[in-house]
């Protein structure tokens, strides 16, 4: 791959796979191009996406057995019966990944308020990922303490579909693609609630990953749904901001009885907002 990464005429101004080429010229040469263009390498392990089950919202997220900094896991069992999030790095000592690393140990407190467990995977083996969480700890003053999966043969990596497709610069020694920066929450069901993915080349925001837990809970909880920039109720938060939308199932005077008379808006038939009451 790194040399095939040499002679890539599409990439050659990008690090993408999918760099659009010149809009002069022809569809001729454009093709040709095109044609020229590296394969991606193929997935290396065994694990072939293709005869998986989908990894839509509501599926089932998929078990498996891994190595860990915290010891052998079978997914499902280390699950339980909580909400987890697990999530991807392209590999160890890399800076977005150290960075995204030290914010998950950061809000560890947040975590547990929810009830949600974190399990990362990266696409090294354990000693490296050992070494990695020294200097996690040391830069960002935290101790890391939840499992990071050591996927060094891509096998989960590839049962959740997480390689990296785009980046010619996201892949190992001998060209193999590291991961994408997946994001799965898990509902305590072990659904798969909601997905994120990400570039290697951006860190994610893990307080968004927070709200998105917290909308995913609230609407467990309440029959509503969360609109646009939402927020959680708390400290500092305007009310206006933590307004919520009565769910499209309910009907008008479900929703005078559930949220309470007066307490429902009405811009329009179809978008009615409520209050929750903090706390609830
Ligand atoms: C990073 O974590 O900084 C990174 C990893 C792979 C490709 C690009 C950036």
């Amino acid at each position: 791959m790194a040399s095939n990464k040499k002679s890539n005429k599409l990439a050659s101004n990008s690090n993408t796979r999918s760099a659009p080429v010149d809009d002069k010229e022809d569809s001729a040469s454009k093709r040709q191009k095109v044609d020229s263009a590296p394969a991606p390498a193929p997935a290396p392990a065994s694990t072939d996406r293709a005869s998986m089950p989908a990894l839509r919202l509501g599926a089932t997220a998929p078990d498996f057995e891994a190595k860990t900094t915290q010891g052998d896991i079978k997914f499902h069992d280390w699950l339980g019966g909580s909400w987890a999030i697990f999530f991807s790095h392209p590999a160890d000592k890399t800076p977005v990944c150290t960075t995204e690393l030290g914010e998950v140990a950061k809000l560890q407190e947040e975590w547990t308020k929810r009830g949600v467990k974190t399990i990362g995977l990266s696409c090294n083996d354990l000693d490296s990922h050992e070494d990695w969480i020294k200097d996690i700890n040391e830069l960002s003053n935290v101790n890391l303490s939840f499992p990071i999966i050591a996927d060094a043969d891509r096998k989960i990596a590839t049962l959740y579909d997480m390689l990296d497709e785009q980046d010619l610069t996201n892949v190992d020694q001998k060209g193999i693609p590291f991961t994408v920066r997946s994001v799965f929450i898990i509902d305590p069901s072990k659904k798969i609630r909601l997905t994120l993915q990400y570039p290697a080349s951006t860190g994610r925001q893990f307080k968004e990953v927070l709200r998105c837990i917290d909308s995913l809970q609230l609407g467990d909880k309440h029959r509503i749904t969360t609109p646009v920039n939402w927020q959680p109720a708390g400290e500092g938060v305007p009310k206006e901001a933590s307004k919520v939308i009565v769910h499209p199932s309910v009907s008008n005077e479900e929703a005078e009885k559930i949220f309470g008379a007066g307490n429902v808006e009405y811009p329009k038939p179809y978008l009615r907002f409520t209050h929750l009451k903090q706390g609830s």
